[in-house]
């Protein structure tokens, strides 16, 4: 009975203990909100808690009076309240205090010393207030101090000693302020931090020694600044550095080598950049870098081999880079572990036939809303264990019949969105289509693009598809053959045409695979050089619907229309030729038989040659001439 009394009362007393506005329900915790409280000291708290927790209060200031003597309070936080104002020896009384959090407050400054008195503080939490700058010697004395979160402030420089003696800080935290420049050495004594985080700020450079002595660091934010340069050797005593977060900065180029002594970097993301081009040498070996994040820059191409140290790699996405029109040939080489790789949303016009040559472990592989046109038929050959391709909406024409042939472990396959080109070349392919229903993406929605008999009709609905050419007239071929000789043929690959004994499909994937700028023209080369080899059977029309209207950049020049009056033009000459030569065959037929009645020869010698020289003078030599034929005549007679 005792006992149970004894255990009320201390119960009684316990509650006691406890602020009114606040509850103790943890036996050393004591915690505290609403907006009724106004004032931390009125709030009376126990001095023997280890943990004080006061949230959403009205509260303004910290004071001198807010807390009594504290001597075993370990943790305190006061958050999300109006505090504006510290005075210098708030905390004096609370010094085994191991943990501050001051997040979500409207403080602008902090007075010198204020945390001069917390040699044990190991977490100091300043973020989201309104804190413009610091004085230098504000953290002085936090020797023990591990993290350090000063995050949504409106700080716009840094004192350079600022950090000095934090020689134990782990965590720094500096993102979402303004900071713009970063003083020389700001981070030199912070040996063992490991996590830096600088993201959204407004840096312009990092120099070359800013993180020269973080030798622990594991984790660097850079992202969402305005970084412009990086010193080559940024980056070089890093060597335990897992994440660089480098994308949404105005990087236009990097520096030779940047990335080559980060030997355990295991995440590196550098998209959103309008980055121009990438040096030859930037990634040493990396072992743990298993994804890398190119999208969203200006780059036109990348150098060959310049991935060959990242032998680990499984993702790379080099996306939405609307100037990449081409790879080079070994840009991939070394990627010997790549599952997957994405390369859509590009503006690539022609694919080299070796770039994938060395990707044997490739799973997916992305390149949809391209410009490819045509595919090379050995492209995928070597991926054999590619599941998934995606080739829809990239303005592919047509493709080879044995292009996916090599894909064992195939899926699925996305061809929708792309304007087939329905004429007997493309059979090969359809037949493969036929056959392989269930490895393509709803196969009945790929559709003819042309003839123009057959637009918008299934490919898999039709049936034989004509070939390109279906009637025969040596004034086309002249036509052509003009066209052509006007304009610059690339010579080089009209030779190669000439000295290949590919097939017919083959020789067109050859043609087309050049450069885009040329394209037209060989389209055109290829068309006189056909008509003069095969049987050339063409109606204009198709011709004018055809290849020719679907050949890109062409599109702002209405050639269908020209093509057609020149035809018309064409035509109407040959028959007024015709007409022509009518005409004179009539004028013949009546000189002929003007000359048949005439019977004696000379006659007609005579009137071809005059007997003499006409005199000098003026006379009328019509009837001198008359007068001297009826003589002639009469002797004659
Ligand atoms: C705090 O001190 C009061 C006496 O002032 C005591 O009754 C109470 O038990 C103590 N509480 C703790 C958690 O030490
Ligand atoms: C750093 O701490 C030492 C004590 O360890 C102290 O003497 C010195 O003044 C501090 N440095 C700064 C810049 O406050
Ligand atoms: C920095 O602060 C933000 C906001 O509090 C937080 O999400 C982020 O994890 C912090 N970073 C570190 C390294 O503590
Ligand atoms: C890198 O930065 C972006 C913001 O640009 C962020 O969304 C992403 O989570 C960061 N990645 C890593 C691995 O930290
Ligand atoms: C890669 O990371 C693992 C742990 O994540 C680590 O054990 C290994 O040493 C790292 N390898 C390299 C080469 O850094
Ligand atoms: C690969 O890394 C080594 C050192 O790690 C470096 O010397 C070489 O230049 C790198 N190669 C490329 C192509 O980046
Ligand atoms: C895409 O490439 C073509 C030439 O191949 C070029 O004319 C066009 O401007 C490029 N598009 C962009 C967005 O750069
Ligand atoms: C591609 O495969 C063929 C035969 O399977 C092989 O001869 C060739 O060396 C392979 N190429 C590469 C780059 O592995
Ligand atoms: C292409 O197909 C992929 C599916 O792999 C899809 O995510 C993408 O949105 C498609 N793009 C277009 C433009 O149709
Ligand atoms: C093509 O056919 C589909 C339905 O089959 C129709 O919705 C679409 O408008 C047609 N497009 C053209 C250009 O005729």
């Amino acid at each position: 009975m005792t006992f149970v009394y004894l255990l009320i009362a201390t119960h009684i007393l316990f509650v006691a203990a406890c602020p009114t506005l606040c509850t103790c329900r943890l036996k050393d915790a004591v915690f505290c909100q609403g907006p009724s409280i106004k004032d931390i000291g009125s709030l009376l708290l126990p001095s023997n808690f280890t943990y004080i927790h006061i949230i959403n209060t009205l509260a303004t200031e910290i004071t001198d009076k807010s807390f009594g003597n504290m001597p075993i309070t370990l943790r305190l936080r006061l958050e999300d309240s109006r505090l504006t104002f510290i005075t210098r020896d708030a905390f004096k009384s609370l010094p085994q205090l191991k943990s501050l959090k001051l997040t979500n407050n409207k403080l602008e400054t902090l007075p010198a010393g204020v945390f001069d008195s917390l040699f044990y503080l190991e977490q100091l939490f300043i973020g989201v207030n309104h804190l413009s700058s610091l004085h230098p010697n504000l953290f002085c004395c936090l020797q023990h101090l591990k993290e350090l979160i000063l995050n949504r402030n409106q700080l716009t420089s840094l004192p350079n000693e600022l950090l000095r003696n934090l020689t134990e800080l782990i965590t720094l935290n500096l993102s979402r302020n303004k900071i713009s420049h970063l003083p020389v050495s700001i981070f030199s004594s912070l040996t063992k931090l490991k996590k830096l985080h600088l993201y959204e700020n407004q840096l312009l450079t990092i120099t070359s020694s800013a993180f020269n002595n973080l030798g622990e660091l594991l984790e660097l934010a850079l992202y969402s600044n305005s970084i412009q340069s990086i010193a080559p050797d940024a980056f070089h005593h890093l060597p335990k550095l897992r994440l660089l977060n480098l994308s949404k900065n105005k990087l236009h180029f990097l520096p030779y080598g940047l990335f080559l002594h980060l030997p355990q970097l295991s995440v590196l993301t550098l998209y959103d950049n309008p980055l121009k081009e990438l040096p030859d040498v930037i990634f040493g070996k990396m072992e743990n870098l298993t994804s890398l994040w190119l999208y969203d820059t200006h780059l036109a191409t990348i150098p060959n081999f310049v991935f060959c140290n990242l032998t680990n790699l499984q993702l790379l996405v080099l996306t939405r880079n609307p100037q990449l029109e081409s790879l080079p040939a070994d840009a991939f080489s070394g990627l010997s572990n790549l599952l997957e790789l994405s390369l859509h949303s590009n503006n690539l016009s022609s694919i080299d036939q070796d770039l994938f040559q060395n990707l044997q472990q490739l799973e997916k592989l992305s390149l949809y809303s391209n410009n490819l046109k045509v595919l090379s038929e050995n492209m995928f050959y070597n991926l054999s264990n590619l599941q998934i391709l995606a080739l829809n909406n990239s303005n592919l024409h047509t493709l080879p019949g044995q292009i996916f042939q090599e894909l064992p472990s195939l899926q699925m396959v996305y061809l929708h969105s792309n304007p087939w080109v329905c004429y007997c070349d493309f059979t090969d392919f359809k037949t493969w289509l036929q056959q392989n229903q269930n490895k393509v993406y709803n196969p009945m929605s790929l559709v003819c693009d042309t003839p123009l008999t057959l637009s918008n009709i299934s490919v898999l609905g039709t049936g034989d598809f004509m070939c390109q050419y279906t009637t025969t007239t040596e004034n086309k071929m002249d036509f052509y053959t003009t066209t052509t000789s006007q304009t610059p043929i690339n010579t080089q690959s009209t030779n190669t045409y000439h000295d290949t004994t590919f097939t017919n499909v083959k020789r067109q994937f050859i043609l087309y695979n050049t450069s885009p700028a040329t394209t037209t023209l060989e389209t055109t080369t290829r068309k006189t050089t056909d008509f003069s080899e095969t049987n050339p059977t063409t109606a204009m029309q198709d011709l004018n619907a055809g290849v020719l209207k679907h050949t890109p950049y062409m599109s702002t020049v209405p050639y269908d229309k020209i093509y057609f009056f020149l035809y018309l033009f064409n035509t109407v000459l040959k028959m007024f030729v015709i007409f022509l030569c009518c005409v004179l065959l009539v004028l013949m037929r009546r000189l002929n038989d003007y000359f048949v009645g005439l019977t004696e020869p000379v006659v007609l010698l005579r009137i071809l040659i005059p007997l003499d020289p006409v005199p000098h003078g003026l006379r009328w030599p019509f009837a001198e001439r008359s007068a001297r034929l009826a003589r002639l005549r009469t002797h004659t007679n």
